[in-house]
């Protein structure tokens, strides 16, 4: 099944408003790409003005909270960025499970937090380097999908992002091959669990993604798109990537 391709941003804990100016030459591209869908997912502060100065790009959040509203100090709900313009987030990001314990549950409970307030959702996935040293990677990946992955999901609102943990940031990619074979694994996953409705979920490969690298991973089987850190942080580096998914 054809599956259009979607480039990603993620700028974590990075940017200000003045980086944001980095949009306007990124919205030029997705705009010159009009196969490609072109995102990015900001700090919850630069939602508005990013939305703002990028009508046309799909800009979204890098997490939300499971609940709705409530007591939760310090926390944002996914109806609290939708409001400020976000049309999608991240959930399950590796970062989240290391720094705050996420766990595969909690991703889900956030990706259908997500889903009632009517955003769309990238969830993530993805080993650790122990992990895939002990032969692990594929059980990982699938204990992680079928522990995360809401039994309504469908390409309409959901992506699933697999970011082997020790690609991220590093510089290190694995191989054509062993990207081929998660996303190959991802996707019998998701069919065992939602059957048909598989075929039409993206699954974006993250971790070190370039405008080098990008147009060799992007034409690997089962990856339909990119979801990319460092690269996503000023247009010179992130528009190649868009070009190269076009
Ligand atoms: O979510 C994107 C990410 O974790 C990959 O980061 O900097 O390796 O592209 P980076």
């Amino acid at each position: 099944m054809a599956r259009r391709k979607l480039v990603a941003g993620n700028w974590k804990m990075n940017g200000s408003r003045a980086a944001l100016a980095e949009l306007d030459a990124i919205a030029q591209a997705a705009a010159a790409a009009p196969g490609v869908d072109v995102a990015v997912a900001v700090p919850f502060t630069l939602i508005a003005p990013a939305a703002d100065r990028a009508p046309a790009l799909a800009i979204g959040a890098e997490d939300v909270h499971e609940r709705d509203s409530g007591a939760h100090t310090g926390c944002v709900s996914a109806g609290m960025v939708k409001e400020a313009g976000a049309s999608f987030t991240i959930v399950g990001h590796s970062e989240r499970r290391a720094d705050q314990g996420e766990t595969s549950q909690d991703a889900w409970a956030k990706a259908a937090a997500a889903h009632r307030q009517g955003l769309n959702v990238i969830l993530c996935c993805g080993e650790t380097e122990a992990e895939r040293n002990a032969g692990r990677a594929e059980r990982v990946v699938q204990a992680q999908i079928e522990k995360s992955v809401p039994d309504n999901a469908d390409g309409s609102w959901f992506t699933l992002a697999y970011e082997p943990r020790w690609a991220i940031g590093t510089g290190r990619t694995p191989t054509v091959d062993e990207i081929a074979s998660i996303h190959a694994i991802a996707r019998a996953k998701l069919r065992m669990l939602i059957g048909d409705a598989a075929d039409g979920v993206r699954i974006l490969y993250g971790g070190s993604v370039t405008g080098e690298n990008a147009a060799t991973l992007l034409a690997v089987e089962n990856v339909d798109g990119a979801l990319v850190g460092g690269a996503s942080l000023t247009a010179a580096k992130f528009v190649p990537i868009i070009e190269a998914a076009s």
